[in-house]
């Protein structure tokens, strides 16, 4: 064992070189021991102030270490970029590639067997995964868990209510100071999003791919069990080490079919899509936008949380956790993948039990019959765009509208509220140049808000068309990552104000009534009017972004480097 370690080829050295690489670290007081074979554990820890939803983490990786230690490892932590999703301008998302770039090249430059991602607000799970696939050690996730369940005027809130409050200041049915109020109850304690947004959404995916120990998606931040898993998992990546199971062992394609279908029977966020595609880019899985459609299509929605539903993630723990969901979808799954505990997922799940129906239903009597993604097709979206039917409301399924083009967010901000605005509650709002190259970064504008005279009429959905994201929190009838994106000059970037669109969720189109001939005289008219950057990371990713509908990582990150390191730093 001790000679196939990694983490040999540093510490085990004899000579000036081996000098070097243990003397420094003694520094810290480290008897020397722990340098003699004994498997090093990294914790690439997202903790930072700047990321409140992992704030936390610090305590949590000293359970991790507990764990790595009392199962024979030497735990070393360390910091990579962290992404908060609240903080963070223009968009978190826009820096998704760069953590993901940091994460795999500190694993791949240090000493280190096996790794421990501990992941939280929205970008930090993907990023960790992504930069870990491409280097592909022995990895185990340990997410942060979600807040309580906020509590303000004697209800519940989460997340999901910030649109629903955003839009009742907006008419008057809410005071300024109540909306302040209800800020710290909303946030209550540590933990990331507490609905189905897109950090619950991401712990979901881990799990559901076989990447983290069962229940580690819903237990709430706040549970001292959430400290229980992180020291499980420290104390099994030590085993995985020993027993050399890496990520590509557990990343298969049947490992993505899972996730998928969980992911529609939870309700998922939209941006899973985006995010597992990227994973399956770098770990060399092929998968395509149809996938989600099509694998998706017979899965009803098992679980009743906010946005889609009505309950909070700390509900879903307290019914079964995900293990249960599982369960209840085994005839769907293929339930031989292999997991991060070394047994298969339906060893995993099929002890669990459901303690909630109006949580988490039966197969046979579902929250919905609508689920997961639906990947639209058309004229609009040459590429494919997505919209999440639960989210949505039913009689704008099928919509056909006068287009109300907005062509870049300022433009969209300076007029949703004219009182001149020519919209209707038919109308369709478009918003362009959200997409990864035009805004840059794709941000969660998606979800617009409704003009503030549709609301006062109220009107609280249309539907509305982008090439950026929708936070995971957030619901309408909203169609999104639109490809390829208005900055690319395809058929979206020429929509004008009163074009007819037509939506057809059951036929998965979206149509621009406009003629060919006309499309082509427009984009012949065409000019970019997007910002472009030209220096720094900044000038790099607008180079070298793909687009929406295959992940938006970077051309050059595809694949893996492996983790073989061959020449010494002195
Ligand atoms: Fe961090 Fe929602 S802001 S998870």
């Amino acid at each position: 064992m001790k000679d196939n370690l990694r983490s040999q080829g540093w510490f085990g050295k004899a000579g000036k070189d081996g000098f070097i690489y243990r003397a420094w670290m003694k520094n810290q007081g480290i008897p020397d021991y722990e340098f003699r074979g004994k498997p090093v554990i990294g914790i690439c820890n997202t903790w930072s102030e700047l990321t409140p939803c992992n704030a936390h983490f610090r305590e949590l990786a000293e359970s991790v270490k507990r764990g790595i230690s009392e199962a024979g490892g030497f735990p070393v932590e360390f910091p990579v970029m962290s992404l908060g999703e609240t903080l963070i301008k223009p968009t978190a998302m826009l820096y998704r590639n760069l953590a993901s770039m940091d994460v795999e090249e500190s694993i791949r430059a240090n000493p280190i067997d096996g790794v421990v991602l501990l992941c939280g607000c929205d970008k930090t799970t993907p990023s960790l995964v992504m930069g870990a696939c491409s280097v592909n050690i022995p990895t185990i996730v340990v997410s942060g868990g979600p807040m309580l369940t906020g509590k303000f005027q004697g209800r519940d809130i989460g997340t999901s209510d910030v649109w629903r409050f955003n839009d009742a200041v907006r008419s008057g049915e809410m005071l300024q100071e109540e909306l302040t109020v209800a800020e710290a109850c909303m946030c209550r304690s540590r933990g990331h999003c507490a609905v189905m947004g897109t950090a619950s959404t991401m712990a979901c995916m881990v799990e559901s791919l076989g990447l983290s120990l069962p229940d580690n998606a819903a237990i709430p931040a706040a549970d001292s069990r959430r400290k229980v898993i992180a020291q499980l998992s420290g104390s099994r990546i030590v085993e995985m080490v020993q027993q050399n199971i890496r990520l590509s062992d557990i990343l298969t394609r049947k490992a993505f079919e899972n996730a998928i279908r969980v992911n529609a029977a939870i309700g998922g966020s939209t941006n899973f899509i985006i995010h597992l595609l990227a994973i399956a880019g770098r770990i060399g899985v092929p998968l395509s936008l149809e996938d989600f459609d099509v694998l998706s299509a017979n899965v009803p929605l098992l679980v009743n949380l906010q946005p889609s539903g009505n309950f909070f993630m700390e509900d879903l723990y307290y019914a079964g956790g995900l293990p249960a969901v599982m369960k209840e979808l085994d005839s769907l799954l293929h339930g031989d993948c292999i997991t991060v505990n070394g047994k298969t997922q339906r060893e995993n799940y099929l002890k669990a039990a459901c303690y909630n129906r109006d949580v988490i239903s039966t197969i046979n009597a579902p929250i919905s019959a609508l689920s997961g993604v639906a990947v639209l097709r058309g004229n609009l979206c040459e590429n494919g765009a997505v919209i999440k039917p639960s989210a949505a409301s039913l009689k704008l399924m099928t919509h056909t509208g006068k287009a109300v083009v907005f062509e870049d967010i300022e433009d969209y901000k300076n007029r949703i509220d004219d009182p001149d605005l020519e919209v209707d509650e038919n109308s369709i709002l478009v918003l362009k140049n959200v997409g990864p190259i035009g805004y840059p970064g794709m941000p969660e504008v998606g979800n617009m808000a409704i003009p503030k005279k549709l609301l006062a009429k109220g009107v609280h959905d249309m539907v509305r068309i982008s090439d950026g994201r929708m936070s995971g929190t957030g619901f309408g009838t909203v169609v999104l990552h639109a490809s390829p994106e208005a900055a690319l000059g395809g058929n979206f970037a020429v929509v004008k104000d009163g074009d007819i669109i037509s939506l057809d969720l059951e036929k998965r189109s979206l149509t621009l009534m406009v003629s060919d001939e006309e499309l082509t005289y427009r984009k012949k008219q065409w000019k970019p009017r997007h910002k472009q950057y030209d220096r720094g990371y900044v000038y790099l990713y607008q180079q070298q972004v793909e687009q929406a509908h295959v992940g938006a990582d970077m051309k050059y990150l595809r694949g893996g480097s492996g983790s073989e390191v061959t020449r010494d730093s002195h």
